[in-house]
């Protein structure tokens, strides 16, 4: 079968279109055939590997010290069920699936064989209303986002300011805080502010010209997908019991927040466990009751993968770029 592989951390190019054995899967395994993938921020951080130096070190040990362990990316996927292991008892053959792949990653193939219930992703139906395409941008961000918002047990009247709403965790937070009944206040650069109103988003702030940190606005939930915004004043703009929550902090970040929320009723919480077969579940709810709509940008083949995350890492990315393989 044809895989992307990811010969070395570094540039693009490094990224490879290769025959490599197709998988064959074990018991508790379901081979998928991948119709379409994604391209996402931690895909191009993986391939770069330019993690802070807090993490580097157990990133690099999990990944591959010298060359990357895991040579497949790809962390999100649609397809269709092409064999299954005799202790699978959810999926049977031809069944139209999505998956979030985890830890394991290797999404970025004509083929995939996960686990029936693994640690770390999960596999459901697809939404019925999706094409591949469509279905392949929703485990990643949309379980990331709903693990997030959960946290902060997101209700109905309160208001969630979402801080980097434009990619793919924030087109996400910012649809489902607004089925949770939330008010949103989306930030992010100006060229994604129409599409941000598109989605939902009561108001829209353009970073480059104003800094919500300074002010004296308060919001019940702050989710923050952008590194180095300052915690501190994050955390000084939630309101007497808000949550704070990062979804790409640095250390220093991190402990400025519990710093500044020391002493209060305010929560701060920068880890979500990866979304399960119930949530993607749940994601496919609002999905197919119009409500929730996966953002896609570019599409590009799986011969253009160098390109796909090029472009994926120029800053321009409106929600998600799908790498379709035929
Ligand atoms: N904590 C966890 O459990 C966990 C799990 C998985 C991944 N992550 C990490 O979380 C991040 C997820 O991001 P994503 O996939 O949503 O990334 P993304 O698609 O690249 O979106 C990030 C957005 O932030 C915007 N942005 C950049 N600087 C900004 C600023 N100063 N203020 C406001 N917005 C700004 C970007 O727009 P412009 O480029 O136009 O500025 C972009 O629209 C990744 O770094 C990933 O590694 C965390």
């Amino acid at each position: 079968m044809k895989a992307i592989v990811c010969t070395d951390y570094g540039p693009p190019d490094l990224l490879q279109l290769r025959d490599v054995p197709k998988p064959v899967p074990k018991d508790d395994e379901v081979l998928i055939r991948v119709r379409a993938t994604t391209v996402s921020a931690a895909d191009c951080e993986l391939r770069r590997f330019d993690f802070a130096p807090w993490i580097w070190l157990p990133m690099r040990l999990a990944f591959g010290i010298r060359k990357p362990r895991r040579r497949v990316l790809g962390q999100e996927l649609a397809g269709d069920v092409e064999a299954v292991g005799r202790k699978v008892t959810s999926f049977t053959k031809g069944d139209r699936v999505f998956a979030a792949t985890g830890i394991p990653l290797g999404a970025h193939a004509e083929y995939i064989c996960l686990r029936e219930n693994p640690q770390t992703g999960a596999i459901a139906t697809m939404p019925s209303n999706l094409g591949y395409d469509e279905a392949a941008a929703v485990p990643y961000g949309g379980g990331e986002a709903l693990q997030f918002l959960r946290k902060a047990n997101v209700r109905s009247g309160q208001r969630v300011l979402v801080n980097g709403a434009g990619g793919s965790f924030g087109t996400f937070a910012v649809q489902l805080a607004k089925v949770l009944g939330a008010h949103v206040t989306a930030v992010d650069s100006a060229p994604k502010l129409e599409m941000l109103r598109a989605i939902g988003a009561d108001r829209v702030i353009d970073y480059a010209r104003e800094d919500f940190t300074a002010g004296p606005e308060t919001w019940d939930v702050i989710f923050d997908v952008v590194r180095g915004t300052p915690s501190g004043r994050m955390v000084m703009r939630l309101t007497e019991s808000g949550w704070l929550l990062m979804a790409n902090p640095g250390f220093l970040q991190i402990v400025r927040a519990r710093w500044a929320a020391r002493g209060s009723r305010r929560r701060v919480s920068f880890t979500a466990s990866s979304g399960t077969k119930d949530d993607l579940a749940y994601l496919s709810g609002p999905v197919e009751a119009g409500r929730l709509h996966p953002v896609i940008d570019r599409r590009f083949p799986l011969e253009q993968m160098a390109e796909a995350h090029r472009y994926a890492e120029s800053g321009q990315k409106l929600g998600n770029v799908v790498v379709v393989v035929a």
